[in-house]
């Protein structure tokens, strides 16, 4: 199974960021957080950057909403020509419409379960949606240690999705390196984010090697 890398701009220089999303075009898909400071402790960025942001990707955008008003806000991300919109299960008042909305602005929808979110009952809305995040740290900030004990749920998601025979994806944030990407897609992920361990800091390899390192992984 190929696996997709997603790298997160998160942990990018903000002041770079057109650089940084060159850097990462080996990369099947970019990850952009966006936090309101609300659903989770900390800001990170809005539709306008995002607008900006899906004009100079030299990839394709994997939005992913930490936000309290997803009902409201997810299409207008979609709208932004974003290949997939993850809202927060935690957040979404009616999920079925929030998915169907997204996918009627032309991107694929995701949901995103928290570490202590059970899963279960999406699993039962499997044909609404394309792609389940199981987020692997608290969502809020990079550079966290993976939570081995959400492989359970991750588990669960996948031998849901394959009895279906449906095109859902599987993806993991949070904690992902050289050795945590095996542990993942072992329990089923085909989608991996990878924030710090991608962009690193200033004097450590290129997120190309990075990237390269992942995939060989
Ligand atoms: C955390 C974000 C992640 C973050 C992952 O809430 O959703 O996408 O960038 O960062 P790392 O890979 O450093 O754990
Ligand atoms: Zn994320």
């Amino acid at each position: 199974m190929s696996v997709r890398i997603s790298p997160s701009i998160l942990s990018a220089d903000f002041v770079n960021l057109e650089r940084d999303l060159h850097r990462i075009s080996s990369a099947d898909l970019v990850h952009v957080d966006v936090m309101d400071g609300h659903f989770v402790p900390n800001l990170t960025l809005g539709l306008p950057v995002v607008q900006r942001i899906a004009e100079v990707s030299p990839l394709p955008l994997d939005i992913h909403l930490m936000i309290d008003d997803p009902d409201s806000w997810a299409p207008r991300y979609a709208e932004t020509g974003a290949f997939s919109v993850t809202f927060p299960a935690e957040a979404a008042s009616d999920p079925k419409a929030l998915a169907r909305a997204i996918r009627s602005a032309g991107s694929r929808a995701a949901v995103a379960v928290k570490p202590g979110t059970a899963i279960e009952p999406w699993l039962d809305l499997l044909d609404e949606i394309d792609m389940i995040l199981v987020m692997t740290v608290e969502p809020g900030f990079g550079g966290q240690s993976f939570i081995d004990d959400t492989m359970p749920k991750l588990r669960t998601a996948r031998e849901a999705v394959d009895a279906s025979g449906l095109d859902v994806w599987l993806e993991v944030d949070g904690g992902i390196n050289d050795e945590t990407i095996v542990t993942a897609v072992r329990n089923g992920a085909d989608t991996i984010v990878a924030g710090s361990s991608v962009y690193g800091r200033p004097g450590t390899p290129e997120p190309a090697e990075r990237i390269a390192a992942l995939r060989a992984a």
